[in-house]
């Protein structure tokens, strides 16, 4: 359908980038991206208009995204944004303007395009030989200063590297070498997106030592030397205990960052820049704290002592504490056995219950709801009725 809308209107369509590079692979990916030799936003009205959904534009780079209302989410991109200069442009044009766009890419694997008009519908364009390199698991730059004008793109490289099992070339592996010091002028915020999303996937760890191959740990944390033991009882951690979490939304990436950090005197707050969000940062924080703490918890003969110091910690900012200070195994069993046994606890009784127990309202609720939960851990009691009786 959308390829008919382009042709109704004579523009060439292809969906580009990463989900051509994921169909040849045959994984699966949401992420559309549509790029037409015409004008982007015409095109998103003209779906909107025939296919319903919603528009958001960009004027500014002649791009939008198209929201279908079956939650499908496309966005679209214009090969040549300034196509309105020359309303009658030559196909050979616009075929060169593809050519260009998908030249100024990362690598040749995420450099393909496939037509969607219908006559040329499936028709792959791969002027790059992306689909050879993806036949021999190969990650490539497509030029030689691909890394220099954007240093994330390492990081990128080696997530598609361990995402996918694929190796850099020799040629990409010392271009990124050569490179890998462009990183400290790139901003942190960008540093933070590409690293966020290399540390969520399933081999932090590799990754982490693949960067120390290729030299850019050292101008990411200010040295080159790293812990690996550390990240690896961090992330053995995480795979035992962050599965039995409700809610699974946890920032275990800056974990990695922390763990890395704290080999540079301690820098800890250093983190801070890469945090995204309150959430990342309120672990960051949660960890110096529980560092600088007098750890007497660690002490402590019960569950539900430990979760009287403990309760308002993150799972991640407790496994990053374990690993952190290598912790002996009798002191980190406790813990764990703690948040196993936390993500467990019943809600036996509410605000309500209180109420009717003719209980005030004010800081004593939460007093009593946290030594309901310190007895249940305890295994001091086990329903409601125990609870109650308790209060
Ligand atoms: N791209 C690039 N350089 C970057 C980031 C992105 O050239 N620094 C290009 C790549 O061609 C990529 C496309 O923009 O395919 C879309 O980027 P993104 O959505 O970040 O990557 P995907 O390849 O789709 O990766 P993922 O599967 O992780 O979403």
């Amino acid at each position: 359908q959308i390829g008919k809308l382009a042709d109704q209107i004579n523009y060439s369509a292809y969906i580009i980038g990463g989900i051509v590079r994921d169909l040849i692979i045959g994984r699966t990916n949401e992420d559309i991206d549509i790029v037409v030799e015409g004008n982007g936003i015409d095109f998103a009205n003209l779906l909107a208009e025939n296919l319903g959904g919603t528009v958001r534009c960009h004027e500014k780079f002649a791009t939008a995204t198209w929201k279908h209302p079956s939650r499908l989410k496309i966005d679209i991109t214009s090969a040549r944004t300034e196509y309105y200069d020359y309303p009658a442009a030559l196909p050979n044009v616009e075929m060169s303007s593809l050519k260009e766009d998908l030249f100024r890419r990362d690598f040749t694997i995420n450099a393909m395009a496939i037509q969607i008009n219908e006559d040329h519908f499936g028709k792959l364009i791969d002027y790059f030989h992306g689909f050879n390199d993806i036949k021999q698991n190969k990650i490539k730059v497509l030029y030689n200063l691909s890394f220099v004008e954007d240093p994330t793109r390492i990081l990128r490289a080696v997530r598609f590297e361990q995402r996918f099992n694929f190796k850099m070339d020799q040629q990409t592996f010392d271009l990124a070498m050569i490179s890998a010091d462009k990183i400290a002028s790139t901003s942190k915020p960008r540093i933070a997106h590409e690293l966020s999303i290399l540390l969520k996937e399933k081999h932090p760890v590799e990754s982490l030592v693949r960067l120390g191959e290729i030299g850019i740990i050292r101008y990411l944390i200010g040295t080159h030397s790293f812990n690996v033991q550390k990240l690896k009882t961090f992330k053995s951690l995480v795979d035992e205990i962050v599965p039995l979490q409700q809610n699974q939304n946890s920032e275990t990436w800056v974990c990695y960052l922390v763990i890395l950090f704290s080999e540079t005197e301690n820098e800890i707050e250093l983190v801070k820049d890469y945090c995204l969000n309150n959430e990342s940062l309120k672990v960051t924080d949660q960890i110096v704290e529980l560092l600088d703490d007098n750890q007497n918890f660690l002490k402590e003969d019960t569950l539900g002592a430990i979760h009287h110091s403990l309760k308002n910690y993150q799972t991640e900012s407790i496994i990053c504490y374990i690993a952190l200070m290598q912790l002996q195994e009798c002191f980190a069993n406790k813990l764990k056995k703690y948040l196993q046994n936390r993500t467990q606890i019943p809600k036996l009784i509410d605000g309500n219950d209180l109420l009717n127990l003719n209980i005030e309202k004010g800081p004593l609720f939460a007093k009593i709801l946290l030594e309901i939960e310190c007895a249940y851990l305890n295994q001091e009691i086990h329903s409601k009725e125990d609870a109650i009786s308790k209060v």
